[in-house]
């Protein structure tokens, strides 16, 4: 009994951060502890369901059934199909509580599951946890495979979503699954929370990549692999002012594209940060403006620096920032941040900045 009110207590307070919407329904039965670590974000499921709309759609693996919930307002009708009957169970009610009328459930094994005609729109979001509970990454791993039911998926709907863990290699997942027409790497105010990939019919090679910082009010970053290897930068010493990609550009790996796209430069291969002498303030990711820039002397940082608080940030470079920081004797915190990196000619470089616009 005790367990349960917990329970209870969790889901209702889990609600007011993770799904807003629903914080004020009346008496909104909580799932097991697993369906909702599990579950979507309002802010990622509304923006998937953004991208699609139609009059038939179908979640696959629903769950506690945050996706269908957002899907199901962009459909004239929606399926929530799940393989545990008590989930679903729940899920029908909830919905009720919602007021959401257009939902129909099942509770079909994804691979056995019978269409009846075409539709508009097949979710997946595969669980992600073995037998014993244990996390899983791996695509072919993730429950329903999405390799075994791909084809029958695609004669079956113009387009399929499914949604992967963050730490899934992108360009394996694109040669295993080849239908993808859209990558989508999604972040919640830099943390990359999901990967979504959006399969038609065709084969497709040469997928539209689109990184998108929810909650940051930042512009989305669009590339393709095919221009990214294409491309052949310059690299440059840092000027005026410093960037660094946002944390879905870096898990895309959009490092010459975001260069070209912004014009801005390089400083070597491996520190994916650029400069430029004109300050881009639209830029997806971090900004700073460069006070100083000096060599790795401990003497002459300490007296340019006049405070023994700083945020240090390493890339490129021998030394971690613990190592730093003792060798330097600062702190955590303030308004300075220092930049330790190399050029690409090797060239250990220090540079302190002020931070214009964050992630
Ligand atoms: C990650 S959860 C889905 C969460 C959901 N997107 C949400 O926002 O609440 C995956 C769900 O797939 C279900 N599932 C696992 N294997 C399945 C299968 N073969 N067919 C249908 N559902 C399955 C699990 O029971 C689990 O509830």
């Amino acid at each position: 009994m005790l367990k349960l009110v917990v329970n209870q207590a969790v889901f209702n307070q889990t609600l007011v951060s993770k799904i807003p919407e629903w914080q004020d329904a009346q008496y909104l039965i909580a799932p097991p502890k697993i369906s909702l670590e599990q579950c979507s974000s309002q802010i990622t499921a509304e923006y998937k369901a953004s991208k699609v709309n139609g009059n038939i759609g179908l979640d696959m693996t629903g769950g506690l059934g945050v996706d269908s919930y957002f899907f199901s307002k962009k459909f004239k009708n929606f399926f929530h199909n799940e393989i545990n009957l008590n989930l679903s169970k729940i899920v029908k009610y909830n919905f009720e509580k919602l007021g959401i009328e257009n939902v129909k459930f099942g509770i079909i094994k994804a691979e056995q599951y019978d269409f009846s005609g075409p539709i508009d729109f097949i979710y997946l979001d595969p669980a992600r946890r073995d037998n014993a509970n244990r996390k899983m990454v791996g695509l072919k791993d993730c429950l329903p495979n999405l390799l075994d039911i791909k084809e029958k998926l695609l004669l079956n709907a113009e387009i399929v979503m499914v949604k992967y863990s963050p730490m899934l290699d992108i360009k394996d997942s694109l040669s295993l699954l080849r239908h993808v027409n859209e990558v989508i790497v999604l972040a919640e105010k830099n943390e990359v929370k999901e990967l979504v990939f959006i399969l038609k019919k065709d084969l497709e090679s040469d997928p539209i990549i689109n990184c998108i910082n929810l909650g940051s009010g930042q512009s989305e970053f669009c590339f393709r692999y095919s221009e990214e290897n294409e491309l052949n930068i310059a690299f440059k010493d840092p000027q005026g002012f410093l960037y660094e990609p946002n944390a879905t550009i870096m898990k895309a790996g959009g490092f010459k594209s975001v260069s070209t796209g912004f014009n801005i430069n390089k400083i070597a291969s491996n520190s994916h940060l650029y400069s430029s002498e004109v300050c881009i303030l639209d830029f997806p990711g971090r900004v700073f403006e460069i006070e100083v820039i000096c060599d790795f002397d401990k003497k002459n940082i300490k007296k340019l620096l006049e405070t023994d608080k700083a945020n240090v940030a390493v890339r490129n470079f021998p030394y971690s920032p613990d190592e730093i920081k003792k060798q330097l004797g600062l702190k955590d915190g303030g308004d300075k941040y220092i930049f330790f990196t190399e050029n690409q000619k090797k060239k250990k470089m220090v540079l302190i900045c002020n931070k214009i616009q964050n992630t």
